[in-house]
């Protein structure tokens, strides 16, 4: 019995309202009918990213039997009419905020980016309003305008070019592959800046020094991911530079003696040894030859093995390259060390009777003088 009371009370309550909800219906009617649609809210203006989905919402209140289209502004081409699009598929109507009438274009591409209107076919004129997309498109590396690897002579000038599209303008960034430091010589002077990066489409060097040789990375970035980097590699070359660091050696014969020669030079050296201005020495059982190279610089070793009387003279580290030739000389003697301590141990036995302190005093003369010796070997070399 329950319901049917609830019912009752229901109708009753129904036929008492029903003449003031007939009353504010029709207010309701008069009132729609006699106002114009109008937007409930600008368009804006917005930013997407190409390949996706531009989305531009144009709100209507009080529409009534109008309708809402969407145009290009530019052209006024028409793109959507009410509920369906009438160009192409990739223009779509959608209803899914209330009252609000959703252009979608998708996939987004660079030409979308311009100004949509949004219109209402009031009489006797339309009443329109107008919202912006940007689209944001990544950077590219456009190869045809970037340098491919670049050679230079040393001291010649060289610029590095990079350059890439997107939206908005990338920016191209430089930076050396292996973290160093990128060098930059100074206006009117030798010295060089460093900085970890250079900002700008083109990255010049003047007057290219041999420490500026190795793989750079131009790196386009804009606020659209992912960023993009090309890497140019800068040769730099010039003929060989030798250095010796010692070219008077003494040795006692009976040892192994090791010369060495510091060479620079790019592109890549061809390195031999000579003796005495003549025969090419080979690595094998008499000399080992050997050399280490990290990037443009070179060290070149010569081992001569069981030194004896005939490897005395004068021995040649020569470095070519397609740019020239150069060559360091060193020389080799012999230090006769048993004589000396031959003596120093004759002096020891003659004098007779020292202590061990003295004994050890002796051997300590005998070291001192050895060492005064082969630093005079380097005065006389300076
Ligand atoms: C939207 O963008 C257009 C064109 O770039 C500009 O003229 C207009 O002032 C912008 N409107 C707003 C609200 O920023
Ligand atoms: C290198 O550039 C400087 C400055 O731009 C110029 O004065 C000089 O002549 C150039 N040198 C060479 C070898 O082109």
């Amino acid at each position: 019995m329950k319901n049917g009371k609830t019912y009752f009370w229901s109708m009753l309550q129904a036929l008492a309202l029903l003449p003031t909800m007939a009353l504010k219906d029709s207010q309701m009617t008069t009132k729609k009918f006699s106002e114009e649609p109008e937007f409930e809210r600008p368009i804006g203006n917005h930013t997407f990213f190409l390949g996706r989905e531009a989305i531009l919402g144009c709100a209507v209140t009080n529409l009534g039997k109008h309708k809402v289209g969407w145009l290009r502004a530019e052209d006024q081409t028409v793109l959507t009419m009410h509920e369906r699009a009438v160009l192409g598929a990739r223009y779509s109507v959608h209803m899914d905020a209330p009252r609000t009438w959703q252009l979608r274009i998708r996939p987004l591409r660079a030409e979308d980016r311009g100004c949509y209107m949004c219109q209402i076919n009031t009489q006797p004129s339309m009443k329109w309003q107008i919202g912006c997309i940007d689209v944001y498109v990544p950077p590219d590396i456009m190869s045809d305008e970037t340098s491919g690897d670049v050679s230079v002579q040393e001291l010649e000038n060289a610029t590095l070019t990079c350059k890439a599209t997107g939206h908005p303008p990338p920016k191209i960034t430089w930076r050396r592959e292996d973290h160093e430091p990128v060098l930059l010589k100074k206006p009117q002077s030798r010295d060089f800046d460093k900085v970890e990066s250079y900002t700008g489409s083109s990255l010049p060097l003047w007057r290219v020094d041999r420490r500026q040789m190795g793989a750079f990375l131009c790196i386009a970035a804009n606020d659209v991911p992912p960023a993009v980097s090309k890497r140019i590699i800068l040769n730099v070359n010039f003929a060989p530079t030798v250095k010796v660091p010692n070219q008077l050696l003494g040795a006692p014969l009976g040892t192994d003696v090791k010369l060495k020669c510091y060479v620079e030079a790019h592109p890549n050296t061809i390195n031999y040894w000579i003796k005495n201005r003549g025969e090419m020495l080979l690595d094998g059982p008499k000399y080992t030859i050997t050399e280490e190279k990290v990037s443009y610089q070179v060290t070149m070793w010569l081992t001569i093995r069981q030194f004896s009387r005939s490897d005395i003279g004068t021995y040649n580290c020569v470095s070519t390259n397609s740019l020239g030739k150069s060559e360091g000389t060193l020389r080799l003697y012999e230090i006769k060390l048993n004589s000396y301590s031959e003596d120093f141990g004759n002096q020891i036995s003659v004098a007779g009777g020292l202590t061990e302190a003295a004994k050890g005093g002796a051997r300590l003369l005998r070291e001192t003088l050895i060492t005064l010796m082969l630093c005079f070997t380097f005065v006389y070399l300076a």
